[in-house]
């Protein structure tokens, strides 16, 4: 990885594409040292995609119901990153999990966000709050849903590296986010992608100097 660089950065998406927005305006306000050379969407016709037409980044479409196996469908992925040179691929709501050769094409190159707290500990099933209680670690599908009805106080998001066993990767940034009374998930929900939105970009920056410094393994 050279230094002074842009990193180079694939971004994965699905859906709204709040996050992938969160990293246009941080590299466009200087706070960000990276470059989106593009963007994969495994849907047509979803509103990150038109971010990423207005930023001027490249986008493309790859669909599942397109290929034979998945296997193929994560190659034709990890190909087309590849040939964009991209140094970090980041999960950004992309809803689809990636075949172990998928993770091993971009050893400690993949990271995640997760709508909940991981704990810092990866084996732990328990993870500390602000207030000193502890919640369960709610990863996987429906996190914020989860944390909701579990009746406790806290909850936040996660950038973590992506490995083989589910949200179980080392995390690189955290932030709490309080669970109000009268909260929905979808009020909620917005509260932690506010938070999403200010520790992802910083969290890549942290990554690009710790890369910078070789103090990753990438390869
Ligand atoms: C985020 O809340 C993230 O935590 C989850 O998917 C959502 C994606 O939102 N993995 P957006 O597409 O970035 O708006």
């Amino acid at each position: 990885m050279g230094k002074g660089k842009a990193l180079r950065l694939g971004v994965l998406v699905s859906g709204q594409g709040t996050n992938l927005q969160a990293l246009i305006d941080g590299i466009s306000a200087g706070r960000l040292s990276a470059e989106i050379t593009v963007v994969i969407s495994n849907h047509p016709d979803v509103p990150a995609l038109a971010r990423a037409q207005k930023a001027n980044v490249p986008s493309r479409v790859f669909q599942l119901k397109d290929y034979e196996h998945r296997v193929h469908f994560d190659e034709a992925l990890a190909e087309e990153l590849s040939k964009y040179k991209v140094e970090l691929v980041v999960l950004a709501g992309f809803m689809h999990i990636l075949s172990k050769k998928f993770l091993e094409s971009f050893p400690n190159r993949i990271i995640n966000i997760h709508p909940s707290l991981l704990p810092e500990n990866p084996a732990a099933d328990e993870v500390a709050l602000p207030d000193g209680t502890t919640s369960l670690v709610f990863r996987g599908a429906n996190a914020v849903e989860r944390a909701l009805h579990a009746g406790v106080k806290w909850t936040g998001c996660s950038i973590h590296f992506v490995t083989p066993d589910l949200d179980r990767g080392p995390v690189l940034k955290r932030q709490a986010v309080p669970i109000l009374s009268g909260d929905t998930v979808d009020s909620l929900h917005a509260r932690i992608q506010e938070a999403e939105h200010r520790i992802l970009p910083e969290a890549i920056q942290e990554y690009l100097i710790r890369a910078r410094n070789g103090k990753l393994k990438t390869s």
